[in-house]
């Protein structure tokens, strides 16, 4: 069976449109209108034939550098709460993103979750793409998305440095800059990706919560509240009164976070990531240390363009 499933996923790569991916190794292929890693693309067709969501499940749905790693922890915190406190919580020592089955690379054996059971599963996958089985089994998701410009910043950043520690050689700037604007980036294009969540987020309110990074920021316990809602374990008003909201935000803030052991170390995560490349500023507006105002104005204008009419803004 799996040597059927190799066949004709090599049977259907061949037939895709290809291009180069930031330096990396292996192109891009273009499926289902986004561009993918084909390792990635791999769990996604596996996802499409074979992933069966439970009504019960949570999905963390983002495309990459907009915030998933503090959404995973966010939400471990708040699901395993009553079993833990702030000196005892798996955050303490663990990835916050070994907490979390990812759908594309579990693809073959989905999905005992890894860790205290927790119901929750995350994916890239975009809404459009998504197995038939997550919208039919009436599952939550939850979007988290960011502001077009801080989210490149982000990911030349994290492509540059994944690169270099590879030996190898990443794009400039400028070229990635070309690329994203074009809508050639990993899980892209941004704006196509956003808009597809958005959408549905609008046609669904109850079964996919649309979150933006920046907001989160901003006012993070009244996020955490409302994630905790909408997953279905709101605070008690004696959780409120002890102020447990306000320590999980504390627990899961990037300062908190970023200065654990775990998460400073070299170790790999899917092989090739280091842990502490998912933490670099976890800042809004870092876009203005990187990009001149040329190209702040052109994304700008991208954004409007691809958003307008849509109702959302970024
Ligand atoms: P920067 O590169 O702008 O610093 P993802 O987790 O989706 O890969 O996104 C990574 C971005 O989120 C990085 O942004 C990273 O620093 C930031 N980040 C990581 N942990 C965070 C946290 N606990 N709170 C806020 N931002 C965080």
């Amino acid at each position: 069976k799996e040597y059927e499933f190799e066949k004709s996923f090599k049977q259907m790569i061949s037939t895709l449109p290809k291009r180069k991916s930031w330096g990396n190794r292996e192109d891009f292929y273009q499926y289902q209108g986004f561009w993918l890693h084909p390792t990635f693309l791999k769990g996604v067709v596996s996802a499409q034939q074979r992933f069966q969501a439970q009504p019960t499940d949570t999905i963390l749905c983002s495309i990459p550098k907009t915030g998933s790693t503090w959404l995973k922890s966010l939400v471990f915190a708040i699901l395993t709460r009553t079993s833990f406190d702030d000196s005892t919580t798996p955050l303490l020592s663990k990835f916050p993103h070994e907490f979390v089955p990812f759908i594309e690379l579990s693809h073959a054996d989905l999905p005992t979750y890894p860790d205290m059971g927790i119901p929750v599963l995350a994916t890239h996958v975009p809404y459009s793409s998504l197995p038939t089985s997550i919208i039919d089994s009436g599952c939550k998701l939850v979007y988290i998305c960011r502001n077009p410009k801080d989210s490149f910043v982000s990911l030349y950043h994290f492509n540059s440095t994944i690169l270099t520690s590879q030996n190898a050689q990443p794009p400039g700037l400028d070229e990635a800059f070309e690329l994203f604007c074009e809508g050639v980036s990993i899980y892209g294009p941004y704006w196509d990706h956003v808009l597809g969540y958005w959408k549905a987020s609008l046609e669904h309110p109850n079964k996919i919560l649309f979150l933006k990074y920046e907001e989160m920021k901003h006012d993070t316990i009244s996020y955490v509240k409302k994630l905790a809602d909408f997953i279905g374990y709101s605070f008690s008003s004696e959780e409120q009164q002890k102020e447990v909201p306000e320590k999980i935000v504390k627990m899961c803030s990037f300062e908190n976070l970023s200065n654990l052991e775990v998460n400073k170390r070299e170790e790999m995560y899917m092989g090739m990531i280091q842990h502490k490349m998912y933490f670099r500023k976890g800042k809004v507006g870092d876009w203005k240390n990187c990009l001149t105002s040329e190209m702040a104005q052109r994304l700008d204008q991208i954004t409007h363009q691809k958003l307008s009419g849509s109702g959302l803004s970024l």
